[in-house]
């Protein structure tokens, strides 16, 4: 069953939505602190997350409104077909089926064998690598672990093993994505292949910047080790079965992408591999865990109280009434410096349509263009435009209570830093006469999400969070979330390219194309 179709603009919640953006878009943020019990109707605790989105140029008559948004949008019924494993991805005729990789509660017994199966075979080459089982050619351990993919294939494993680098069990990850053959050539210069083992991560196994470097790397395994052990030094996570076998992989090394798995929703499974290798398989079902116990609240939790949909209602009332176009995500962990890139694609990819589900153009903003970094770090860079300048910049802060080492004295430094911005941006300073150039306005809005510890069950837990963010989005926007035909489009035209087919080309693409080859 397909996802409701209906234009949110023409809902009477939206039309009210308008009428209110009129009455408070231009109140103070801390007028809002006036309403009756504000904390506590903005605030959400979930096991070991706090959610405050109190700081927000948003009053409870437009939360109450967003919520009958999502109530006239059928977000209830679409939940369900999302997790019930409903063709939801109508135009590619799939399921969509990620959160079952994480699922303990699979109901279809053919499905529930196909993840065992998966998580089997993850947990088993982990094992096995990790204990030294799983040797070299020559009966070294293995040190190296190199991941060959790009986008979905490559940006979440990437995150969440620097994330999770606290609790690595030694060995070291690399990652190849980009088709630059110089960083590919670096890498391979400090990499032994008596020790190293390469995972080619592709669910197509046609994308040609992870076909060319996996080529590449071969011919360099092939000239510095030999033929014959390329069936126990490289792994193929794919979808598709026979292209692994032809470029030279034994069948018990190719582990599955199913079809109702999105490359950037694929970090669960197969694809997550070398997380479970680096993390070790124990970590790696903790963070399964996690994300699903956060699948549980976002499916069972009133909408009040459900923090991917107020993430999700908050991010379309600044994108259509305010017109805000971006979204900062601003952790405070250098070990989650990647979230930001992660959730560009695994957002943008999925929410940059014009095309609603009923075959219309639409009529309103769909997907925010995502950005972010480290705090401290952004507080050096960008955070003077964020305070002064003219925008407002939605974001989210995110913070832990506790640091990995122990080391409380310098995160507490952490942790004032992240305090004093969300209440900088929101109270601003005044200033006056010579000092105008300080007067800072604040009415900036923030949200501030606090973890208890970064552990792999909060990493998934935040990571499925926005997952179920995305997810809501699309759903009450009345989008297809799923596909990424613009995407396909970029990539036939740069195989025709390279295939010398030019007739299609513009006339400027066609004279840099002279330039860039003369
Ligand atoms: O970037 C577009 C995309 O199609 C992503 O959706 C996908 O994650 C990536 O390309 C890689 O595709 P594949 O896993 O098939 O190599």
């Amino acid at each position: 069953m397909a996802l409701s179709k209906q234009n949110p603009t023409t809902l009477n919640s939206w039309l009210s939505l308008d009428k209110q953006f009129k009455v408070e878009c231009n109140d103070h943020i801390s007028s809002f602190f006036e309403e009756k019990n504000r904390l506590d109707n903005f605030t959400i605790s979930w096991q070991d997350f706090y959610l405050d989105f109190s700081k927000n140029r948003l009053s409870s008559t437009s939360l109450e409104l967003l919520i009958d948004l999502c109530t006239e949008t059928n977000l209830r019924n679409n939940i369900e077909k999302y997790f019930n494993g409903s063709a939801i991805n109508e135009t590619e005729k799939r399921s969509v089926l990620h959160t079952a990789l994480r699922s303990s509660e699979i109901k279809n017994p053919d499905l529930k064998q196909e993840v065992d199966d998966a998580l089997e075979k993850i947990t088993n080459i982990s094992d096995q690598i990790n204990s030294g089982i799983k040797l070299g050619f020559t009966g070294k351990k293995i040190t190296d672990i190199v991941n060959i993919g790009i986008g979905g294939s490559h940006l979440g494993p990437e995150m969440v093993t620097e994330a999770l680098s606290f609790y690595s069990l030694g060995i070291n990850p690399h990652f190849v994505s980009n088709i630059d053959p110089d960083f590919t050539s670096k890498l391979l210069e400090k990499l032994n292949p008596e020790t190293t083992v390469f995972i080619i991560v592709s669910k197509t196994f046609t994308t040609i910047e992870t076909l060319e470097n996996a080529k590449k790397i071969r011919k360099w395994f092939v000239e510095n080790a030999n033929e014959e052990s390329i069936k126990d030094h490289f792994i193929a996570v794919s979808n598709n079965t026979e292209a692994p076998k032809k470029f030279g992989i034994s069948s018990d090394n190719v582990l599955s992408i199913p079809e109702w798995v999105g490359g950037r929703f694929s970090l669960w499974g197969s694809v997550g591999l070398i997380i479970s290798i680096i993390i070790g398989s124990k970590n790696f079902k903790e963070f399964l865990k996690g994300a699903e116990s956060m699948d549980l609240h976002f499916r069972n939790s009133p909408f009040e109280k459900n923090i991917p949909i107020i993430l999700a209602v908050i991010s379309i009332w600044y994108n259509n009434f305010f017109k805000c176009e971006t979204e900062a995500v601003l952790p405070y962990n250098q070990f989650l410096g990647k979230l930001p890139d992660y959730l560009q694609q695994a957002s943008m990819e999925s929410n940059g349509k014009s095309i609603d589900r009923g075959g219309n153009k639409v009529n309103y903003e769909t997907g925010s263009i995502i950005w972010g970094s480290t705090g401290t770090n952004a507080q050096h860079a960008f955070f003077q435009l964020m305070h002064q300048g003219t925008k407002i910049i939605p974001s989210d802060f995110i913070a832990f209570k506790k640091s990995l080492y122990g080391d409380s004295k310098q995160h507490d430094i952490l942790i004032s830093n992240f305090l004093a911005q969300t209440n900088a941006l929101m109270m601003g300073k005044n200033s006056t006469g010579s000092e105008i150039h300080k007067n800072i306005e604040g009415n900036k809005p923030s949200n501030s999400i606090v973890i208890n510890k970064l552990t792999p069950s909060s990493l998934g837990a935040l990571i499925s969070m926005y997952e179920n963010k995305i997810f809501t989005i699309g759903s009450v926007l009345n989008i297809y979330s799923y596909d990424q035909w613009g995407v396909e489009l970029g990539k036939s035209i740069s195989r025709d390219i390279s295939n010398g087919k030019q007739d299609n080309l513009d006339k400027s693409t066609i004279k840099i194309s002279e330039i860039l080859k003369s």
